[in-house]
């Protein structure tokens, strides 16, 4: 018996809470199984990284479709490495936006054709509240897992979102501050563009970093004081600027003398560039973190979401705040369905519910929940 399967079969003897997570928001096609919001039987991730590398992003439409080619297999596959049967389960959880809808769709009906045919309830979940609830789940890298303790401020920080949150209980959410332009993820996957790094830019620009000087560049920081939210278009076209004069882009050069002389090309200095971006991206995101934990007086802090795994914004959070500083492990830092299914076993423990007319929210915001 397979270490999940036999969890699975000891689970299910305890009488545990059994959620079946689906994840297909952007371009992982995700299941897992978790037991009681904290055991993880299975964690299948079919990634299409390789497939949308080639684009430098994530294209919509390939995305949906290998979705719908994935989403049996992966599923299938989670319940089998977890052991349980359909029946052993308690109830479906399936994200249901923010996300690309195409993508979204697939997920949310794969969910709903097993809810139907094995008569089980359905509950949809948030995204970004699946990021946050991945801190739940025990990891075997850690030795201690207690459940982390509110009130709690959650920086979550992926391709999509950059959302600081007051946590003062199971489904009750305040946000304090988010991205006015880019998200913090996209920033990283822009500047690895300009940089001529691979796709995702995240680890490819923590990678280069290791390699530069974090002062090399001067570059800006939004400070947007008095408000906990975030800005970082001005500091991916600070890179930009730089990067035109190393390449010599005819823009940077209209009106000007060089522009009338040969094009001089220069080798850009993709480590500095890359340890200076990230140094100013992760300033801006301790420093409100530390702000907020030390206004809202919280007992932990927690971060989430795909940018969470980066390195240098761990230390720097670790060395600038007092109060414990919780990360789930990369695996579960990026899109999975054991944060899905994590956070439906609270959501179905404070009674909610999705009904067969759960519809996709591309645009969804994190929004607190109804008391049952
Ligand atoms: O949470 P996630 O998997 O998907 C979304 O919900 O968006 O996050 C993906 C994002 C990408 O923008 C990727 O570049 C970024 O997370 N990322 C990182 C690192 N690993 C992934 N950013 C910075 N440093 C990393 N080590
Ligand atoms: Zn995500």
């Amino acid at each position: 018996m397979v270490e999940g399967a036999k969890r699975g079969a000891d689970e299910r003897s305890s009488g545990s809470t059994l959620i079946l997570g689906i994840e297909t928001s952007c371009d992982e096609t995700a299941a897992a199984v978790v037991a009681d919001g904290r055991h993880i039987l299975s964690n299948v991730v079919a990634s299409q990284e390789a497939i949308h590398a080639k684009y430098g992003g994530v294209f919509p439409e390939v995305a949906s479709r290998q979705h719908v080619l994935t989403i049996v297999p992966v599923v299938r596959e989670a319940m089998e490495q977890a052991g349980v049967g359909w029946d052993d389960l308690t109830a479906v959880a399936v994200t249901y936006g923010p996300g690309l809808a195409g993508s979204l769709l697939v997920g949310l009906n794969m969910a709903k054709a097993v809810a139907l045919a094995h008569n089980l309830p359905l509950l949809g979940i948030n995204h970004l509240e699946g990021h946050l609830y991945a801190n739940w789940l025990i990891v075997e890298e850690r030795e201690e897992n207690p459940e982390p303790r509110f009130p709690l401020v959650c920086l979550i920080v992926s391709g999509g979102h950059t959302d600081l949150v007051v946590m003062t209980d199971h489904g009750q959410y305040q946000v304090l501050g988010r991205t006015l332009d880019d998200a913090a993820g996209e920033a990283f996957d822009k500047v690895g563009r300009l940089l001529g790094l691979p796709y995702p830019g995240g680890p490819a620009i923590q990678e280069a970093a290791k390699g530069g000087s974090p002062t090399a560049f001067k570059l800006p920081r939004a400070w947007l004081k008095g408000t906990y939210d975030f800005s970082f278009s001005g500091l991916k076209t600070a890179v930009l600027r730089i990067v035109q004069k190393y390449r010599g882009s005819a823009s940077s050069r209209k009106g000007t003398l060089a522009a009338t002389m040969p094009t001089v090309i220069r080798p850009l200095p993709v480590a500095n560039l890359a340890a200076s971006f990230q140094e100013a991206i992760v300033d801006v995101l301790v420093e409100k973190t530390r702000w907020a934990a030390e206004e809202h007086q919280v007992t932990e802090v927690l971060l989430a979401g795909g940018v969470a795994s980066n390195l240098r914004l761990r230390q720097r959070m670790k060395e600038r705040l007092s109060h414990p500083i919780r990360c789930p492990p990369p695996y579960l830092c990026t899109d999975n369905a054991a944060m899905i299914a994590a956070a439906g076993t609270y959501a179905w423990r404070t009674g909610r519910r999705g009904g067969w007319d759960l519809d996709v929210a591309p645009s969804a915001g994190l929004t607190s929940l109804e008391p049952p």
